[in-house]
């Protein structure tokens, strides 16, 4: 292979469907450098009808920023600890296999924004996928940057924000954590502090990183401050035109870059099978934008 073929799914090109089998990508590493360059343009990629064993889906992960081993053992891969999943199964004992099992939606966020240093690259990979609902949506963040009137930015650029995991906790239902030691854990981590402007090391564009879900608020703003421009900072973010939507199939494998994008989901038929499988890596700074130096 000589060169990897793709297809943009949305005008701004922010979301591309790459024609190329990740096991023959895998071994040609020309190829591999060309994916690389692409995602620095293009934060969202789509790979159709992928067969990927677990060991796989590391090694391909591997190659764009080191994989986590996730802090979530309860929805952990039995068998690649750098593997969480979300499904609808259950194992013989009655637990779920994994996450988000009750179908609700989850709401525009961005994942990791709580923790000190988030993680900010992200892998769906969907081996079993229901077949209603259950769409994902990706927002370009560089895009809400430029939609934001020109007395905001000058406002935001340079401060730092305060995110907060009770703010999501409250937010989300409380499904996503049914263990309470964990839920109570999770509660007390100390409030992260990131940029909420960040800039791509490469291109300069800049991305607003204002996770509805977390965000309490941008220091150095008054109360009322902070009261008129978060909301707006939030609607510009899920701006529609801005919103790329992706009716998931079995096989799909959906790369994403957490430090310029918000993502959600619809709701799911519980009763339908599902089992996706989530890989989570840490970013090169020098390559993309990340919340931290
Ligand atoms: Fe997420």
């Amino acid at each position: 292979m000589s060169s990897v073929s793709t297809t943009p799914l949305h005008p701004s090109g922010f979301v591309v469907q790459v024609h190329a089998s990740i096991m023959e990508v895998m071994n040609d590493p020309a190829a591999m450098a060309e994916l690389k360059q692409q995602w620095m343009h293009s934060p969202v990629m789509i790979f159709r009808r992928q067969s990927l064993d677990e060991p796989d889906l590391v090694r391909f992960t591997e190659y764009f920023g080191r994989c986590e081993t996730s802090g979530r053992k309860d929805i952990q891969s039995p068998y690649q600890e750098q593997i969480i999943y979300f499904s609808t199964l259950k194992y013989n004992d009655g637990r779920f296999v994994g996450g988000f099992a009750g179908g609700e939606d989850v709401d525009w966020h961005s994942d990791q924004t709580f923790q000190v240093r988030p993680a900010t690259g992200a892998i769906l990979y969907g081996t079993e996928v229901p077949r209603d609902g259950g769409d994902i949506y990706w927002a370009d963040q560089f895009g809400a940057w430029d939609l934001l009137p020109e007395d905001v930015k000058t406002l935001i650029d340079g401060r730092t924000g305060v995110y907060r995991y009770a703010k999501r906790y409250a937010m989300m239902n409380a499904t996503e954590l049914r263990d309470k030691a964990k839920a109570n854990a999770m509660l007390s981590l100390p409030d992260a502090r990131h940029p909420v402007v960040l800039t791509h090391p490469h291109t300069g564009r800049k991305a607003l990183y204002a996770d509805q879900t977390t965000l309490v608020e941008i220091e150095g703003l008054t109360p009322e401050q902070n009261e008129r421009i978060l909301p707006l900072l939030f609607a510009t973010g899920g701006d529609p035109s801005l919103v790329y939507r992706h009716k998931v199939h079995n096989g799909d494998l959906m790369m994403w870059d957490n430090g310029c994008l918000l993502h959600r989901r619809d709701v799911m038929k519980i009763e339908q099978p599902r089992l996706m499988k989530r890989t989570t890596f840490r970013l090169s700074p020098a390559e993309h934008c990340v919340p931290h130096a």
